[in-house]
């Protein structure tokens, strides 16, 4: 018999080391090459958070402007890609549309099969660069509209919205956005990331692993949850109808989307952080009817199990109060956790082994074979 020495859904499994995010559950906090989220969300911008995770330091002005001026650079997609993406289905699903587009743009990348320290930071910053043309040019082309071009003037995270609805944001929008895409940018061996690290662990290349990633984070225990959490708040609708839906979800064992997490028992610190700024927006815009809602289900979730709210569902309403389509949520965080993702590949290369775990065997043995004949 053997001794079943594993732990379902790899629970307190450690299954590699990292240097990119320390995940403390302890402390309720989260550090990207031991700073803290909150100091980098209120100091830096998406794009120094970009070149921390994929050169391992804070850039210095000097390496900043060269990056942000290569990120804006690298922002286009071929032409003939662009038009590959005007024979896409209708109202395809934006993740699926992320997924081909990656995997169209592996085609068009002439260092695609070069996995060297060097090439894998090129490829990183390209990929980082036109994750908002991927997402924004194949979900507006599928829903018949023309696409916007990216506007140079603006950074990272203000040409997102802008490439998405072809209107600049303000400058608060585009600062709590970006606070948004930092706190999603990287969480150590979480679903998606491990999935990049298994597929390059084979010495594949980082596209494929951005692909395995990208179709891992579009599950609803995953990535997915944001754009459940909102459709949840509307479904209630009122704040009055909040407490009664949560209990009735619990009773009757449906999940709450946004909340819960296999790592933090006791709060996301990412959700701390974003649940203050929900409130500031939701306050600021004549918005205060989501918070509410979401405010009486968290104290709800928290008084009747002790589960709190994840990142996914501040982000939620956050998104929606900026008028974004719920369907593009999660796609959103893909724009950010491209950076953690292409961060872990370079790690995993740099130092590669083989991610190739066993399984305890359960089926029969010692089966007799029957001809096909006889099989009943
Ligand atoms: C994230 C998640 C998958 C972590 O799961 P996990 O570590 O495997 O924990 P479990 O799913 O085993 O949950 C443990 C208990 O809490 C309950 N629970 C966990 N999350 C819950 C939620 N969101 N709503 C209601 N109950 C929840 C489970 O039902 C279970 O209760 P039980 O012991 O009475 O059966 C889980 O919390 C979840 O499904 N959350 C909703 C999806 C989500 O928001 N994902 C984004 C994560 S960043």
């Amino acid at each position: 018999m053997t001794t079943k020495a594993y732990s379902p859904g790899l629970e307190g499994v450690i299954a590699g080391e990292t240097k990119l995010s320390f995940v403390n559950p302890e402390l309720n906090s989260l550090m990207y090459r031991g700073f803290d989220i909150r100091d980098l969300a209120e100091n830096a911008c998406f794009e120094e958070v970009a070149y921390l995770m994929i050169y391992g330091k804070l850039p210095n002005q000097t390496e900043f402007d060269a990056f942000d001026a290569l990120l804006k650079r690298e922002r286009e997609l071929p032409d003939t890609l662009i038009e590959s993406m005007r024979q896409f289905p209708k109202n395809s699903i934006p993740m699926d549309l992320l997924r081909t587009g990656v995997s169209l743009l592996a085609l068009y990348e002439e260092e695609v099969g070069d996995i060297s320290h060097e090439a894998n930071v090129r490829k990183a910053t390209r990929l980082i660069a036109k994750f908002p043309a991927l997402i924004t040019y194949s979900y507006r082309l599928t829903r018949g509209q023309d696409i916007v071009r990216p506007d140079n003037t603006l950074g990272h995270a203000a040409n997102f919205l802008y490439m998405l609805n072809g209107e600049k944001p303000n400058a608060e929008t585009a600062k709590l956005f970006d606070t948004t895409l930092i706190a999603y940018t990287d969480h150590g061996f979480n679903a998606s990331t491990f999935a990049a690290r298994v597929t390059t662990s084979t010495l594949s290349d980082i596209h494929s692993g951005m692909i395995s990633a990208i179709g891992t984070l579009k599950g609803p225990l995953h990535g997915g949850a944001n754009e459940e959490a909102m459709k949840m708040i509307l479904e209630i609708g009122t704040p009055d109808k909040a407490e009664a839906f949560t209990l009735n979800a619990l009773a009757t064992k449906r999940k709450i989307m946004g909340f819960g997490h296999r790592a933090y028992k006791t709060g996301d610190p990412r959700a701390f952080m974003l649940t203050e700024k929900g409130k500031e927006l939701c306050e600021r815009t004549g918005n205060e009817k989501w918070y509410e809602i979401a405010a009486i289900v968290r104290e709800t979730m928290i008084r009747e199990k002790n589960i709190f709210p994840n990142v996914d569902f501040p982000t939620a309403y956050i998104y929606y109060v900026m008028g974004l389509p719920i369907e593009i949520y999660t796609p959103i965080f893909a724009v950010a956790r491209i950076a953690g993702w292409a961060g872990h590949v370079i790690e995993q290369q740099d130092a590669n082994r083989l991610i190739r775990p066993k399984a305890i065997y359960e089926g029969p043995r010692h089966e007799a074979f029957v001809p096909m004949a006889e099989r009943r």
